[in-house]
């Protein structure tokens, strides 16, 4: 099975079992408020489970490839969290193969944040991603009222590349956009330091 083991992470594809987990993160208002989910219900949550578990792929090859990959503790003890528990997720979508283009997204459980995972998770899928797809440049498209995660695409080593004005219409506003990208020779050369 493809996973990525960290310190106290292990990020692996998702199961239908998972769902009661990510359904405690995906059907809260302040979690999905800058990403393109609604505030699932239940039902939602097995249908989108669903989804990933019929299209979503262990690699990025094609253009339109994407790949989710839960964050399950490891039985390490944490603050509140028991072993195997799902507090979060990565995802990444190949945008163009031609151009070795994929994005990249994360959100972590609101229990479980500012304790390092999403770092902890990303860093390391950035660093298998780098090594194992053909990647040239991870891209992450940041709401500018989300200046939580700007910050840690910032931390990732991730560069403002501009601000997009009314760039989408998104869950009923113009929002302006952050374009964060970073290229395989800055990650490398960073992460070998
Ligand atoms: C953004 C998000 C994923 C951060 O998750 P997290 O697990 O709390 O992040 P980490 O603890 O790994 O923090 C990594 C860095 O992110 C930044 N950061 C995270 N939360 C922050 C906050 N509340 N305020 C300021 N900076 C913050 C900091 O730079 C932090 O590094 P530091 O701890 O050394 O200061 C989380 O807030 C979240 O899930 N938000 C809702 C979903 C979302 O908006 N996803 C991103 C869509 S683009």
């Amino acid at each position: 099975m493809f996973v990525i083991e960290t310190e106290r992470l292990t990020l692996r594809p998702l199961r239908l079992e998972d769902v009661n987990d990510l359904y405690e993160y995906q059907s809260h208002p302040e979690i999905v408020r800058y990403i393109p989910w609604p505030e699932r219900s239940r039902e939602q949550d097995i249908e989108a489970a669903e989804k990933t578990l019929n299209t979503g792929k262990f690699d990025l090859k094609e253009s339109g490839d994407f790949l989710v990959l839960v964050w399950e503790l490891k039985d390490i003890p944490t603050h509140l969290g028991v072993a195997g528990k799902i507090i979060g997720q990565s995802n990444m979508a190949l945008r163009s193969a031609t151009d070795q283009l994929s994005d990249i997204g994360w959100v972590t459980h609101q229990d479980f944040q500012r304790r390092g995972y999403a770092f902890e998770a990303t860093h390391a899928l950035m660093k298998y991603a780098f090594s194992n797809f053909p990647l040239h440049r991870i891209i992450a498209d940041i709401d500018t009222r989300n200046p939580e995660s700007a910050a840690m695409a910032e931390k990732l080593g991730m560069r403002r590349e501009g601000e997009f004005k009314d760039s989408e219409f998104f869950k009923g506003d113009w929002c302006d956009m952050w374009l964060y990208a970073i290229l395989k020779d800055e990650f490398t050369a960073r992460d070998s330091k």
